[in-house]
């Protein structure tokens, strides 16, 4: 029955589409690999604790590739072009509650590194501390 124009869909989760994306035993520790699929451009980064991280290539601020940035003590890629930090496990920036890279569940499967490309994970809930007075 419909509701008329207000009607709405129900929210639901788009089915996980796991792609293959790489082979782990050529992931060097915070070193980025770009890699293309679709319309999307990832990067894949193997961090010091051996947690293997998928998130989106292009820098929110102006497009950079995140592949080509260095990797923090603290598991940040840091943007080459302007130098903002995302942590690589979140996507959140450490000193900013607003800003946000898209990061993708990752699985390890047969040495290779598997992706949900479905839709990134969702954003972290920002920690109340952090949002900044106006
Ligand atoms: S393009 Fe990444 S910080 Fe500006």
């Amino acid at each position: 029955m419909s509701s008329g124009p207000f009607e709405f869909a129900p929210a639901h989760d788009p089915a996980p589409r796991w792609v293959d994306l790489y082979a782990l035993d050529e992931l060097q520790v915070n070193v980025g690999i770009q890699v293309r699929l679709e319309q999307l451009w990832l990067a894949v980064f193997k961090l010091p604790d051996g947690t293997v991280c998928v998130v989106d290539d292009q820098c929110p601020h102006a497009g950079a590739s995140l592949h080509r940035g260095h990797v923090d003590e603290d598991g940040c890629v840091i943007c080459p072009r302007h130098a903002w930090h995302f942590d690589l496990k979140t996507g959140r920036m450490p000193d900013s509650s607003i800003e946000h890279l898209p990061t993708y569940a990752v699985r390890l499967e047969n040495g290779r590194v598997l992706a949900d490309i479905s839709r990134p994970r969702p954003v972290p809930p920002v920690d109340p501390a952090r949002i900044s007075e106006p």
